[in-house]
C-alpha cells in the first residue's frame, strides 16, 4: 500500500487501485481510504489515456502498413532489413524498434514527425521515397504522436540491416528531388464532402499510400499527382536476376478500372479479402492481409466510398491509342479458355459465388498493361496465408502447362470477350514475365 500514498508512476497507481478494490471489496472504505482512492484516480485516468494513445498508434501503424516494409520474413517485428530492389540498386528498410542504438529509441516525437512529414531522419539526413513519406506527409500530428507512443512499446531488437547500394547512399541527391517533386502538406478535409468520404480520403492517401503503386510515376520516380490512382506499375525482384512486373490497376471507375465494383464490393474486398468482383492475390496480399483486413468495417467502407468517388479516367500512356483485340485474335484462345478456365470463371466470364471471380469487366483482365493478367495465368492466384475466399477453389499456376503463345492467346480471348476491350498481348510479353 505504501506506493499508493505517493505513486511513483502511473503503473503503481493502477496496481494500487486494483489491490484496494480486491482487499476492500466487501466493506465500505473508511474516510482515509476514500481519500487515498481519490488521489489514485487521476493517475489511473492518465494511464488509460496513455493506453488509448498507444492503441491508436497501433491502429495507425496497421492502416499505414509499416510492418509490411519494416518486418522481414523471420525477423523481429519492425527490425527492418526488407530489401527493396530497384533498377538503381538495393535499399533496405531501417530498424525502427525501440533500440536506442540500432532502432529509433533515441528519437523524440518531433523527430518522427519530421521523418514522416518531411522525409528527414533524426540526424538530419534525407530519406529515400522507397519510404513513402510523400504520402505520410499528409498524416495529422495527432496520428504521428500516437504512432510515436506505440513505437516506443515495440521491443528493442539489435538487428542491423545491410548497407544500401551506392546510389542509395547519395542522400544529398534527395535535396534536389524534394525541391522538384515534393511539398510537405497535412491532409485538408474537404468541407463539401461527408465525414465518411474525408476519412476515406485520409486512409487511402495519407496512411494506406495506395497511390505508391496505383499512381503512375514519371521518369524520376515521382508520382504524377494529376493522374492519381489511374494505374501504376510495380517491379518485383523474385531473385537477384529475375524480375516480375505487375500492373497496379486503374482504381478509378473507368471501364478498365473499378467500374463494375460497388462500394459494398470494394468494402468487402478490403475487409474480407474477396467479394463477388474479385479476391486478393499477388502484391495486394500484403496490403489486404497486413493492413486493410485489420481495420474496422467502417474504415474499409470509408476507403471504398472515397475510391468509388474518383471520376473515371483511363491510363494516360498510349493505352487508348492501341486498338483492342479483334474477334479473330480472341478466337485463337477460345479452346484454351474452355479447357483451362471455364470451370471456375464460367462460359459467360461472370464467375460465381461457388466458382471464381468474374473476368468480364475485371480491371486486371482489361488493364492496358497486361502483366498482372499474365502473372495470374503463369503463377496462379492465391490469397495470403490464413485468409480464405469463401467457396472458391484457388487458381493453379499454368507456367509449365501452356506455352507463351497459348498464354497470349487465352489472354487475348479474355481481353476481347463479354464486352471487354483491351489491346492484344503477344508471346514476347509472356516470355518477359517468365
Ligand atoms: C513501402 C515501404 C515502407 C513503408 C510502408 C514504411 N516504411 Fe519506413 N522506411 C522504408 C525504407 C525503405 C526506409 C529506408 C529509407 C532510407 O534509408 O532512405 C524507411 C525508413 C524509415 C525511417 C527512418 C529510420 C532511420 O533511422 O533513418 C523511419 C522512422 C520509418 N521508416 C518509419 C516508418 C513508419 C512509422 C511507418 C508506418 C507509418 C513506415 N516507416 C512505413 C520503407 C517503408
Ligand atoms: C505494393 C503495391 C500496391 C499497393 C501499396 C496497393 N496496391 Fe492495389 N494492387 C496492386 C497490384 C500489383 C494489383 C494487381 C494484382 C493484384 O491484385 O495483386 C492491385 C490490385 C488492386 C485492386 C483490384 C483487385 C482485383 O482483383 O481486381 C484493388 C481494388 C486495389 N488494388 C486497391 C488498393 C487499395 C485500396 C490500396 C491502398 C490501401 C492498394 N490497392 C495498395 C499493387 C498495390
Ligand atoms: C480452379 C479454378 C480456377 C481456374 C481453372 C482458373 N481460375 Fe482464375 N481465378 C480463380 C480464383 C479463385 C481467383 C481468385 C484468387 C484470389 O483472389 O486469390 C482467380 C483469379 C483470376 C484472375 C484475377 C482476377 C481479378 O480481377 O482479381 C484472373 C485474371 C484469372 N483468374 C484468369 C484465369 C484464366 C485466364 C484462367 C485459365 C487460363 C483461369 N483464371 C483459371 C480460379 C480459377
Amino acid at each position: 500500500m505504501r506506493c499508493l500514498r505517493k505513486p511513483p508512476s502511473w503503473i503503481s497507481g493502477v496496481l494500487g487501485v486494483a489491490v484496494l478494490t480486491v482487499l476492500f471489496a466487501d466493506r465500505a472504505p473508511s474516510a482515509e481510504e476514500t481519500k487515498e482512492m481519490a488521489a489514485a484516480a487521476p493517475a489511473a485516468a492518465a494511464s488509460n489515456a496513455a493506453d488509448a494513445l498507444v492503441e491508436r498508434g497501433r491502429y495507425v501503424a496497421l492502416a499505414a502498413n509499416c510492418a509490411s516494409c519494416h518486418t522481414r520474413p523471420g525477423g523481429a517485428a519492425y527490425a527492418g532489413g526488407v530489401a527493396f530492389e530497384t533498377p538503381l540498386g538495393t535499399i533496405y528498410s531501417t530498424n525502427i524498434t525501440s533500440s536506442p542504438e540500432r532502432g529509433i529509441g533515441k528519437w523524440t516525437a518531433q523527430d518522427l514527425r519530421r521523418a514522416l512529414h518531411e522525409g528527414i531522419a533524426a540526424g538530419g539526413y534525407r530519406l529515400f521515397p522507397a519510404f513513402p513519406y510523400t504520402s505520410f506527409t499528409q498524416m495529422t500530428d495527432e496520428d504521428v504522436d500516437a504512432l510515436y507512443a506505440y513505437m516506443r512499446t515495440v521491443p528493442a531488437d539489435e538487428y542491423q540491416p545491410p548497407d544500401n547500394d551506392f546510389v542509395f547512399k547519395q542522400r544529398w541527391a534527395m535535396t534536389l528531388w524534394n525541391a522538384l517533386f515534393f511539398e510537405p502538406a497535412r491532409f485538408e478535409p474537404d468541407p463539401k464532402q461527408t465525414p465518411e468520404w474525408n476519412r476515406g480520403a485520409y486512409l487511402v492517401g495519407a496512411l494506406g499510400h495506395c497511390g505508391a503503386c496505383h499512381t503512375p510515376r514519371n521518369r524520376f520516380m515521382a508520382e504524377m499527382t494529376d493522374k492519381a490512382y489511374q494505374g501504376g506499375t510495380l517491379r518485383e525482384y523474385v531473385t537477384a536476376d529475375k524480375v516480375r512486373d505487375w500492373a497496379a490497376v486503374n482504381l478509378t471507375s473507368s471501364a478498365d478500372g473499378l467500374k463494375t465494383w460497388s462500394v459494398d464490393d470494394l468494402t468487402k474486398y478490403l475487409h474480407k479479402g474477396f467479394s463477388l468482383r474479385g479476391g486478393t492475390w499477388g502484391p495486394m496480399n500484403e496490403v489486404v492481409g497486413n493492413s486493410t483486413s485489420k481495420l474496422t468495417l467502417e474504415d474499409a467502407r470509408a476507403m471504398a466510398t472515397y475510391i468509388k468517388s474518383l471520376p473515371p479516367k483511363s491510363p494516360p500512356e498510349g493505352a487508348q491509342t492501341q486498338a483492342p483485340v479483334t474477334a479473330e485474335q480472341a478466337a485463337l484462345g477460345e479452346g484454351i479458355y474452355h479447357d483451362r478456365c471455364e470451370k471456375c470463371h464460367g462460359a459467360s466470364g461472370r464467375g460465381g459465388m461457388f466458382s471464381g471471380p468474374p473476368l468480364a469487366g475485371s480491371a486486371i483482365v482489361q488493364s492496358a498493361d497486361p502483366d498482372s493478367l499474365i502473372n495470374a495465368i503463369l503463377y496462379g492466384a492465391t490469397p495470403p496465408k490464413g485468409m480464405t475466399l469463401g467457396a472458391w477453389e484457388t487458381m493453379k499456376p499454368l507456367a509449365d502447362v501452356l506455352s507463351d503463345t497459348e498464354i497470349a492467346n487465352v489472354a487475348n480471348y479474355v481481353r476481347g470477350s463479354w464486352g471487354n476491350a483491351a489491346p492484344p498481348v503477344d508471346a514476347a510479353r509472356v516470355a518477359k514475365q517468365r
